[in-house]
């Protein structure tokens, strides 16, 4: 077991390289097993769902080395289409392996997927959009045999929610499917342009990733290329809100200033000053922090409910009243017990949170419940007096690339202890 003891209430100050983004990684580390010949992946965070996916990736006959934030996948070796139960358990996103495999080999053998309790995460508009490209499933104790007796097609797909995974699923198993795939409502995230550029270097015809209607040509193969993963919003989001929380001046170096819809104003109204130059973010927040009114999740180009748990950590120590409403998640809430420990006033009612902001939280011991959860928690530590133990932080371990690390550079006191 580990756990993270943060002595808060430091300024902070420095500069931050933002790692590369895990909800890009995941789909372009799944989209690797189309090509033939190798993919290099460059700006990989080193995360335990990065580990999981290249597991999934060699227990499939893939050769997969990850060094130095670099992961080289060849897939020519690919010699099954099953996927380990205890992967799929792991994380949810190896549901993303799903379409890869069906464009590669026609089927796949898999559980229903695990990953971060937000409530219940059906797989409903995968399935659905699969059997209208020729695929068949059949359930037997809660395995999904999925195979294509006439071959995989293209096919018009609306999606009834711009679903990210599906959106992503989609992609893949259209660039190898005969014929053309359409998705309409698609999910506009900046993740969905990444794995379309990769997949466009890799020789396969892309149209209108980004918008909600994307168009595939299908292509008989698909060859390996160097490609680098774009910086993480949500981990960029995370650092903006530590140096609000703590009042600091930091820079954050490498990130993508245009992926940040929906944050960066959010900031203002809290009234941090941000300054952009290049790729790179400059935030002060010396000044209290205001209350935001209302923020609601949304999906992108809207406020993202993955900062939804870390922006409500800032918040506790805002002026004011805010409210979110989660409107993605039947259950992101789950962080709010932990800040209400740590001295916070928030209510919560249905999807509603209602925060009354306090001058000071203080340090107590808190257990991270999910990945955002636990970096909202880290957040409230780093911003509260006195001493925090952060246990349950394998969560966190699957979004954050050894965050104390980083933490440290900048004047934090913060520490992970091993404890059997
Ligand atoms: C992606 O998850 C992200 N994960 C999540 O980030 C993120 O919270 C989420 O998108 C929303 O932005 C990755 O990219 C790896 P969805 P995904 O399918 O694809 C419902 C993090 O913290 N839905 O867009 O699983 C679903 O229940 C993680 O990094 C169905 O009803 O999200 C949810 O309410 C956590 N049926 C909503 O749609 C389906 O078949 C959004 O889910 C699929 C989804």
């Amino acid at each position: 077991m580990q756990k993270l003891i943060i002595q808060g209430g430091q300024k902070l100050e420095g500069d931050i390289p933002v790692q590369g983004a895990k909800n890009s990684a995941l789909p372009i580390l799944s989209a690797s097993l189309l090509c033939e010949g190798e993919s290099i992946l460059e700006n990989c965070p080193e995360l335990s769902d990065v580990y999981t996916a290249c597991q999934i990736l060699t227990s499939a006959g893939c050769k997969c080395d990850m060094k130095h934030h670099v992961v080289c996948v060849k897939a020519d070796t690919l010699r099954n289409s099953e996927i380990p139960e205890k992967l799929m358990q792991e994380m949810r996103s190896s549901i993303i392996f799903l379409g890869a495999m069906l464009g590669r080999t026609g089927t796949c053998t898999l559980g229903y997927p695990g990953g971060c309790e937000l409530g219940p995460r059906p797989i409903d508009l995968h399935l659905q959009a699969f059997q209208k490209m020729g695929v068949k499933v059949h359930e037997e104790n809660g395995i999904l045999f999925c195979h294509t007796p006439n071959g995989l097609h293209g096919a018009k797909i609306h999606l009834n929610f711009p679903s990210v995974g599906a959106t992503e699923n989609l992609m893949l198993a259209g660039t190898l499917a005969k014929g053309e795939t359409v998705i309409k409502n698609a999910a506009r995230e900046p993740e969905i342009i990444d794995l379309a550029n990769y997949l466009m270097k890799c020789g396969a015809k892309i149209f209108g990733a980004g918008s909600d209607s994307i168009r595939i040509q299908g292509v008989k193969k698909l060859h390996g290329c160097t490609y680098r993963i774009m910086p993480d919003r949500i981990v960029t989001a995370t650092w903006l809100a530590t140096a609000a929380i703590t009042g600091s001046n930091l820079r954050l170096l490498h990130t993508d200033v245009n992926s940040l819809e929906g944050i960066l104003d959010v900031l203002e109204q809290m009234q941090c000053q941000c300054s952009y130059q290049d790729n790179h973010i400059c935030i002060s927040a010396g000044k209290p922090l205001h209350a935001v009114r209302y923020l609601k999740t949304m999906p992108y180009p809207g406020f993202p409910t993955d900062t939804q748990a870390i922006f409500m950590a800032a918040l506790c120590k805002a002026n004011g009243s805010s409210v979110i409403e989660e409107t993605i998640f039947e259950n992101r809430f789950r962080h709010v017990d932990a800040l209400v420990k740590m001295g916070a006033d928030i209510r919560v009612i249905g999807r509603v949170a209602v925060i009354h902001g306090v001058k000071q939280l203080h340090g107590a011991t808190v257990s991270a419940t999910d990945l955002r959860g636990g970096a909202c928690l880290l957040v409230a530590g780093l911003g509260a007096t006195g001493e925090t133990v952060l246990t349950d932080i394998a969560h966190i371990d699957r979004g954050y690339d050894k965050p104390e690390i980083l933490l440290q550079k900048l004047g934090a006191k913060i520490e992970r202890i091993f404890s059997p």
